[in-house]
């Protein structure tokens, strides 16, 4: 790329923070903007390792969340609305073709969505991954089911009879869920890694949650 290139692409980048902040401002379900800061963060730094497209991946993980079902009427309403972003800002369709199939299929849909196809798009996937995981992602866990009413933990496997089911699933039945499936499914070396080590911590973490509420603390 030219270093004129460079410097609109750049200019794109400037122009997403804005918008995707203004879109995020009232989320308190765990996609706010500092979530997705460390997502394109982190996509950066697995790219640079991987050898991928920096600019897709920063501009994928800018824009992930913002077509979120939670966020709008629909998922169709959401994706739609990133593209009529990225038709005004981005010139080349194949761009925007690349970037919208990102955003399209990176969800978590219980690990039955297809793999994905781009370098790109297994980055910007692992790295809202990861950010799912370790303390953060514990963290994230205990204010989603905070924000939805659900209980931390019940000590029944199955509590499906209890009234308070309604309100969801326990923030602890996440972690066996989701979360502590999420390492097997790095698509990247690099990210493969830090899964490890955030993984880890979570293990740490349930032993601690469990031993505290049995009172088996010496
Ligand atoms: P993302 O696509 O950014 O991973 P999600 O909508 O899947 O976002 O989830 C947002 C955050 O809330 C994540 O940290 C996720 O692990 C957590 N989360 C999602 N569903 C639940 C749930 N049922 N109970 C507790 N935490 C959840
Ligand atoms: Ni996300």
């Amino acid at each position: 790329r030219t270093e004129q290139e460079v410097a609109v692409l750049a200019d794109i980048i400037q122009k997403a923070e804005p918008f995707v902040q203004q879109q995020l401002e009232h989320d308190h379900s765990g996609h706010d903007w500092w979530h997705i800061d460390r997502v394109r963060k982190l996509s950066l730094k697995i790219a640079a390792k991987e050898g991928a497209d920096l600019f897709v991946c920063e501009l994928a993980a800018l824009l992930h969340d913002v077509a979120d079902e939670k966020l709008n009427d629909s998922k169709q309403a959401g994706l739609d609305k990133v593209e009529q972003w990225l038709r005004l800002h981005v010139s080349d369709p194949d761009m925007i073709t690349h970037v919208m199939t990102i955003i399209a299929t990176m969800s978590f849909n219980g690990g039955k969505n297809p793999p994905m196809e781009t370098l790109e798009g297994q980055v910007v996937q692992d790295a809202d991954r990861l950010d799912a995981l370790g303390a953060i992602g514990i963290a994230r866990t205990f204010m989603y089911a905070g924000s939805k009413g659900s209980i931390m933990h019940h000590p029944d496997q199955d509590f499906s009879q209890h009234e308070y089911r309604a309100a969801g699933k326990s923030a602890i039945y996440h972690f066996y869920e989701k979360l502590l499936k999420l390492k097997d499914l790095m698509n990247t070396a690099y990210a493969k890694e830090l899964a490890e080590t955030r993984h880890q911590w979570m293990e740490m973490y349930l032993e601690q949650f469990y031993r505290e509420w049995n009172v088996d603390v010496k």
